[in-house]
């Protein structure tokens, strides 16, 4: 996953090499690049362990790591080869709602020996991420993922760029093979399909060799099905440029624990301040113990060591939410789960006492109902401000992902936060989204812990 500086450079040339001297032909049918979904066999576990059965793209984890520039068009023919049928999201990708990859809302999922061609633009430069979104709480689990990097114009002023995908995966111990009960009533009402080997891009020893000096731009996914990663640093210094793709304003040194729910991101950048002969760690920080999420063993020392607070990373466009004061305002009340207080929900049409919905396997409810239904929560403008009032009336945290658009939170005295396009929230909490309703389209609005998603925790949006 090493990305040096010089290789992109030569994939720039490669590239541009090729779009001006387009193959024969090639102007009539754009050629896709063929990923396909399929079956594979990676060794995760320790090597005296077998290899352990997964769904990757193109059977491989973890999986390809897409690289192309703001403003690039992605083109890509998904061939699907699992034994169910799938789909693929574009995750944090502000993109045309006929490429968002939801089965059900915005394309039939893609039976199996099926193609589908994604073809879309990508607007923003950042750390985004694909997965399946059919049937995610399985798929997803199984490695149906990797990491879309967009690169900025101009690359910023680091040494080398790493992707980290954090996950667990859910093991069995003897046989080191993934649990198939991916539909557990204990992971749908608690907190979710946890696992019990944690990794980062597969491997349990995640290990990378640096340099005293070198700073490292390291782009976190977390693509866990539920786990909360908490992360710190040791024999580092550390900013926090961008959260979820989106640029922050101003660096933030890092000085507290970097907390990363589901499908969000953070986009450090790290100077590497270990002596030569010791090792630098990300930290997962768990039950007051420190974990080493990835090793970097400090081999050398760089000449040119010191160096400044880094640059801010260029704003991607519209990053603006205005208009808050006259905004629409919607209110999303999260009910559910063990220890909740849902006595009785909507399903399907129908009103359901809890002990009936429990027999159904769904938990959870939004506004009183359980999953998606015929009508969009709201339906929006083009163009128009949202306010969305969110309370977790719940003994759970979520991860609260809005597809196709991103948000800032409402904070105290008018402030806003940084734009996101996932809301961690604990239960008891009530927490406000902004955003501006520019992309229209029907768009998910679900919890991205994958279970609760599975198990009630879904709606969406209608912009016109
Ligand atoms: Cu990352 Cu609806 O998903
Ligand atoms: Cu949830």
């Amino acid at each position: 996953m090493t990305h040096t500086r010089r290789a992109f450079i030569q994939s720039g040339l490669a590239m541009s090499a090729l779009s001006v001297f387009p193959k024969a032909g090639s102007a009539a049918t754009p050629e896709f690049q063929v990923m396909t979904a399929q079956s594979g066999a990676v060794q995760l576990a320790p090597p005296d362990y077998p290899k352990t059965e997964i769904w990757g793209y193109d059977g491989k984890f973890p999986g390809p790591v897409i690289r192309v520039r703001q403003g690039a068009r992605l083109q890509r023919r998904l061939v699907n080869k699992l034994p169910q049928a799938t789909s693929l999201h574009w995750h944090g990708v502000r993109i045309s709602n006929a490429m968002d990859g939801v089965a059900g809302l915005t394309q039939d999922a893609i039976p199996t020996g099926e193609t589908f061609d994604y073809d879309f633009a990508v607007p923003d430069a950042g750390t985004f991420w694909f997965h399946a979104h059919n049937r995610s709480v399985e798929q997803v689990a199984r490695g149906l993922y990797g990491a879309l990097i967009v690169e900025e114009p101009i690359a910023p002023d680091v040494d080398r760029d790493e992707v980290l995908i954090l996950d667990d995966w859910l093991l069995n111990p003897e046989t080191a093979q993934l649990d198939p009960d991916f539909e557990a009533v204990h992971d749908r009402s608690h907190a979710g399909r946890r696992g019990n080997f944690v990794a980062t891009n597969g491997s349990f020893n995640s290990t990378l060799n640096v340099s005293q000096g070198e700073r490292m731009r390291l782009r976190l996914i977390n693509a866990a099905n539920a786990r909360i990663f908490v992360l710190g640093l040791s024999g580092l210094k550390g900013w926090v440029m961008a959260f979820d793709g989106m640029p922050l304003v101003t660096p933030s040194e890092i000085s507290e624990p970097i907390i990363l729910g589901p499908g969000q991101r953070a986009d450090l950048f790290v100077d590497v301040i270990a002596d030569e002969g010791e090792s630098a760690h990300l930290v997962r920080l768990e039950d007051g113990q420190g974990f080493a999420q990835t090793e970097f063993r400090v081999t050398g020392t760089l000449a040119s060591a010191v160096r400044d607070v880094p640059q801010v990373l260029p704003p991607n466009p519209n990053m603006d939410v205005p208009g808050l004061e006259q905004a629409r305002r919607i209110r999303l009340n999260m009910e559910g789960g063990a220890m909740g207080n849902l006595d009785a929900a909507i399903l399907e049409g129908e009103r359901k006492t809890f002990r009936q919905l429990v027999d159904a396997n769904q938990f959870w409810a939004f506004n009183g109902t359980v999953g998606m239904t015929e009508k969009p929560l709201a339906s929006l403008s083009r163009g128009e401000t949202a306010r969305v009032e969110i309370y977790n009336d719940t003994s759970f945290p979520h991860a609260m992902h809005l597809h196709g658009m991103h948000f800032r939170e409402v904070l105290e005295g008018g402030e806003v936060g940084p734009l996101r396009d996932t809301l961690l929230m604990f239960g008891g909490e009530t927490r406000e989204i902004a955003f501006v309703a520019d992309n229209p389209g029907k768009w998910l609005f679900h919890c991205h812990m994958l279970s609760h998603a599975a198990s009630g925790m879904m709606t969406w949006l209608e912009v016109a």
